[in-house]
């Protein structure tokens, strides 16, 4: 046990050391672009071939957004807006093996009726795009903070090209409506670890998007239903679900957790080849976020066929418990294996809210005796940041 523990402090150490730098270039916009007119009050100013935004290129309608009365930010400050064609992109160095990188940007509107899909961004990078529209209704701001898997290159590539386009719709026409776009932080993951007899890798989404600092609104996840894309390091996602931090919500345990707030329905899935025949515990921590969010929850765990129900009465005041299910493996290749809520809750103050998952671990039951062994990930992926230091 000695040594795993040392090696995995290593490992802390050097998760610390990745992550002490930003990966991109002035990512909040907080630099101001070249050749502006310093006087100029305007909140919006668009940019012209004569500016240049420090880090970044743009092409297209661009504007630099300053926050003010009308216009929020996560710790105010400065955005872009894209207006037609708009475009802004960068590029960074992404040569490191064994590591995961995932943005988390902040995306808002002009207006408040700016929903219904029509102020929406493109995010993408060689080989992979998605796009991401303002929602509404899960945060207390206007702007929401989204995330995107972008990728893990290892030596194949020495640079990645980030770019973000402005996405027409018909209601954009009206240009309070075009998208603007803040924080673009990127950081890096180290790959799945597996502990203490769990089958489950990152059963307490310790691993996922990083955090806003300015921010107290958690991130959303959006529908992802490939595992090995997915922001939320080995989980598939159903629906909207909120990525939270201890800072700002009650956590059962760690740094992270879950909340499923769309509720149409929210949740996550894992698909795993399990021993036929064989019996597994599954355990879960149900709880509330302390953010008002009062009623009856039911959670749907899903197992195979096996579906059992967990319901809690939440006052919203940060309450959590600990569930468990047994069953018996069945099927031969994949198990979904997946965690659910399909009802609507809001909190006092009007925002979608939704039971708090943590702590899923999945124990072969027979083999509850090898529990303080640790899988060989673990020991290899120390040892190769050893080689790349
Ligand atoms: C802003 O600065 C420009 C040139 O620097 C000057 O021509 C203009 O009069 C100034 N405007 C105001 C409102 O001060
Ligand atoms: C500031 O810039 C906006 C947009 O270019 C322009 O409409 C406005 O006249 C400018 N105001 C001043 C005081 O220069
Ligand atoms: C500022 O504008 C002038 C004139 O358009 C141009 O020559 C110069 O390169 C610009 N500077 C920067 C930093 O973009
Ligand atoms: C901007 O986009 C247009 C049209 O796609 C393209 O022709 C032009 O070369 C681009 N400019 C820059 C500076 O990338
Ligand atoms: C801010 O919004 C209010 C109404 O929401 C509007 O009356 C006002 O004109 C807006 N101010 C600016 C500077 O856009
Ligand atoms: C933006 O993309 C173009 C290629 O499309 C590239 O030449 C340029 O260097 C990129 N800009 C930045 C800031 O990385
Ligand atoms: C958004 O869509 C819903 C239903 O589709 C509609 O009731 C609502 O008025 C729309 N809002 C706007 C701002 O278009
Ligand atoms: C927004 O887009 C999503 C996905 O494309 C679609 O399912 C949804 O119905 C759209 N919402 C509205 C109000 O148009
Ligand atoms: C854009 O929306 C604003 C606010 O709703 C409205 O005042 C304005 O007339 C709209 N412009 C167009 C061109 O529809
Ligand atoms: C939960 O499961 C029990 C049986 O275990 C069932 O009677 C009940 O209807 C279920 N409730 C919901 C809301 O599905
Ligand atoms: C909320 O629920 C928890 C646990 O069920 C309980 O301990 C607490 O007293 C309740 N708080 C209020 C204000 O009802
Ligand atoms: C939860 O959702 C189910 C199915 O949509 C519905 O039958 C049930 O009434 C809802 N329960 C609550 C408490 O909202």
């Amino acid at each position: 046990m000695e040594l795993p523990l040392l090696l995995l402090s290593f490992l802390c150490l050097c998760i610390t050391m990745l992550n002490a730098a930003d990966i991109l270039r002035n990512l909040d916009f907080e630099t101001p672009p070249a050749n502006t007119t310093a006087n100029n009050t305007s909140r919006f100013l668009p940019l012209t071939n004569s500016n240049t935004i420090p880090g970044w290129s743009f092409n297209g309608t661009v504007w630099y957004v300053s926050s003010g009365p009308n216009i929020s930010l996560p710790g105010n400050g400065h955005a872009v807006q894209l207006g037609e064609n708009g475009k802004i992109n960068q590029t960074f160095g992404a040569t490191d093996d064994y590591l995961q990188y995932i943005l988390t940007f902040t995306l808002t509107g002009r207006r408040e009726d700016c929903f219904n899909n029509s102020t929406a961004v493109n995010i993408s990078v060689p080989q992979r795009s998605r796009v991401f529209s303002l929602q509404g209704h899960f945060g207390r701001n206007l702007w929401e903070t989204y995330a995107f898997y972008l990728g893990s290159w290892g030596s194949k590539v020495d640079s990645i090209n980030l770019e973000i386009t402005s996405v027409t719709t018909n209601a954009a026409t009206n240009i309070t409506c075009w998208p603007i776009v803040d924080t673009f932080l990127v950081t890096r993951n180290v790959m799945p670890r597996w502990y203490d007899g769990n089958v489950l890798a990152n059963g307490g989404f310790e691993d996922g998007p990083a955090f806003l600092k300015n921010s107290s609104e958690g991130i959303l996840l959006n529908e992802e239903p490939e595992r090995f894309n997915s922001p939320l390091q080995e989980w598939s996602i159903i629906g909207t679900i909120k990525y939270i931090d201890s800072n700002h919500y009650k956590v059962p345990e760690g740094r992270a957790a879950i909340e499923l707030v769309s509720g149409a329905p929210s949740g996550i899935q894992i698909d795993l080849i399990l021993t036929v025949g064989s019996p597994y515990t599954l355990e879960f921590t149900m709880g509330d976020a302390n953010d008002s969010c009062m009623g009856d929850f039911i959670v749907y765990a899903q197992i195979g066929t096996t579906i059992q129900n967990f319901t809690m009465q939440s006052n919203g005041t940060g309450s959590a418990q600990k569930h468990s299910m047994m069953f018996k493996a069945e099927f031969t290749k994949l198990t979904p294996i997946s965690i659910t809520s399909f009802n609507e809750t809001r909190t006092r103050d009007h925002v979608l809210c939704g039971p708090v998952i943590d702590n899923v671990v999945l124990r072969a039951t027979a083999s509850y005796a090898v529990k303080t062994k640790l899988y060989i990930g673990v020991f290899s992926l120390p040892l190769t940041l050893l080689i790349l230091l």
